[in-house]
């Protein structure tokens, strides 16, 4: 009886524990993902922002690159990351030139423009 109580309470405190290390995967890999999207959004700020704009908050040439509201609903990763890597290859004739961006920053950039799936409201 009692032999049987305490083995239930032993898987109990496993499966607690257990819990507890999902719990912690799942904060972590939220954080990390956020945390991508914070970078990519200082970086967009510092080299594309002058060409565009992002909730009505427009650069110096906004009227070159447009408003990028709703781009991550618009288009996909791979989408956005081949757009990047070399803007000619997804729009034709495309004016925008191309970013220098490392690895980590194509993360961060594609990450936060992900973030982006509201549409400009219609002037
Ligand atoms: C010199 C101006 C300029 C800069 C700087 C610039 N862009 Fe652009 N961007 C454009 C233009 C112009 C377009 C319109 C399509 C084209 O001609 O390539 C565009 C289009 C885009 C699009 C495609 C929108 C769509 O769905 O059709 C994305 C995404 C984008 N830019 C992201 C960025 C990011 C991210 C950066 C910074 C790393 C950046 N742009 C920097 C000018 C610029």
């Amino acid at each position: 009886m009692t032999k049987g109580v305490e083995m239930t309470t032993t898987i109990a405190r496993h499966i607690v524990f257990l819990l507890g290390i999902l719990a912690a995967m799942t904060m972590f890999n939220a954080s990390s993902s956020l945390a991508g999207s914070e970078q990519g959004k200082a970086l967009y700020e510092k080299q594309c922002k002058t060409c565009h704009s992002v909730a009505g908050e427009a650069g110096k040439m906004a009227n070159m690159g447009g408003a990028l509201d709703g781009v991550g609903a618009k288009r996909d990763d791979a989408w956005l990351r081949a757009y990047l890597k070399d803007p000619k290859s997804q729009i034709e004739g495309a004016k925008m030139p191309k970013p220098t961006l490392n690895d980590e920053q194509m993360n961060d950039i594609v990450a936060y423009l992900l973030t982006l799936k509201t549409p400009a409201p219609a002037k």
